[in-house]
């Protein structure tokens, strides 16, 4: 049988370019893409498009069975900056929606569900260089604690009831395309388009605070290769540690120096250093290099590069309009 797609929060930062990736591979009709609001004109015009409340399980399910949906992405969340000045509702978002997709999945609705996880679920009495698959995990933030409970979720879902669900622990995820909203890693996408703009970033996070990070091309192939692969490679059903690149604030302004000699950078941290602060710098990530052969492809030079051609040739064709 073939697949049906249903992605939850299709218009974030990561479901944005999710959808159109999926789209391509599957056929834009067997893609359907939802979210609490409409999306751009790509997102409404390229295929399927239904609003969700993510944490509403019966709306998921009359689409589920509309389109006889099999595989969920659920992309729907509100990131670490943001849960913590709404600690209820975040907790509310991340795990009402995530049981709900699990339930569908129990009740065999669905076949196979994508939950993201984070590196925010390490906290700050993990190791921070190398940060193993199993380690020490006791966050600090409620973000970082609703993605521990939820890869417990997972991992007993598919241990208790066998149900096929695959998770991520994303590191910080850098994309040009669409922006992201309420994260701690935030800074390294709004320097981009500052340094374009204004020549100038006024940074949240100090100078030397490093963190792991991942272009977005990078983060969607990844996605995509774990729900690809045979069911008999993912040993892990908690959640697999991801890793890329790692840099500071200093580091990516020296990189953006390359292409914009005058950019000056200035730091005034925040409320997110004590976040960023309590996460890992650098991320072993070998159980899924070996598991489904994971691989990346762009370093901070590469993506440095491509972002900086990609928004300029944007910035361009606008003007031209
Ligand atoms: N990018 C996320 C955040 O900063 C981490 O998963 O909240």
């Amino acid at each position: 049988m073939s697949d049906t797609i249903l992605i939850l929060g299709a218009c974030g930062q990561i479901g944005t370019e999710l959808t159109q990736k999926l789209r391509s591979i599957y056929g834009a009709d067997n893609v359907i893409a939802s979210d609490i609001r409409e999306g751009n004109a790509e997102m409404m015009s390229s295929g399927p498009f239904e609003i969700i409340d993510a944490t509403n399980q019966e709306q998921i399910l009359s689409v589920v069975q509309k389109y006889k949906v099999t595989q969920v992405y659920l992309m729907a969340a509100m990131l670490s900056a943001t849960a913590e000045k709404y600690p209820l509702k975040g907790w509310d978002l991340n795990m009402t929606s995530l049981l709900a997709v699990l339930e569908l999945a129990k009740e065999k609705h669905i076949q196979k569900i994508y939950w993201p996880s984070s590196m925010a679920a390490f906290g700050p009495t993990s190791p921070k260089m190398n940060t193993p698959q199993q380690t020490i995990m006791e966050p600090s933030t409620v973000y970082g604690i609703s993605k521990v409970a939820g890869e417990h979720w997972c991992n007993y879902y598919h241990d208790k009831y066998g149900v096929d669900v695959r998770s991520i622990r994303y590191p910080g995820i850098i994309s040009w395309k669409t922006l992201p909203g309420g994260g701690t890693t935030d800074y390294a996408v709004d320097i981009y388009f500052d340094a374009l703009k204004k020549g100038t970033f006024e940074c949240f996070l100090s100078e030397n605070t490093r963190l792991p990070m991942m272009y977005m091309d990078d983060a969607i192939n990844a996605t995509i290769q774990l729900m690809q692969a045979d069911e008999k490679s993912i040993q892990i059903r908690t959640s697999y540690n991801l890793a890329a690149i790692s840099f500071t604030p200093a580091e990516i302004a020296t990189e953006i120096k390359k292409y914009i000699p005058e950019f000056t950078i200035t730091y005034n941290p925040d409320f997110r250093q004590a976040i960023a602060d309590s996460w890992p710098q650098l991320i072993d990530d070998s159980a899924a290099r070996k598991d489904w052969g994971w691989r990346h492809q762009f370093d901070l030079a590469s993506m440095t590069k491509d972002i900086i051609t990609n928004l300029q040739a944007k910035a361009e064709e606008s003007a031209e309009v």
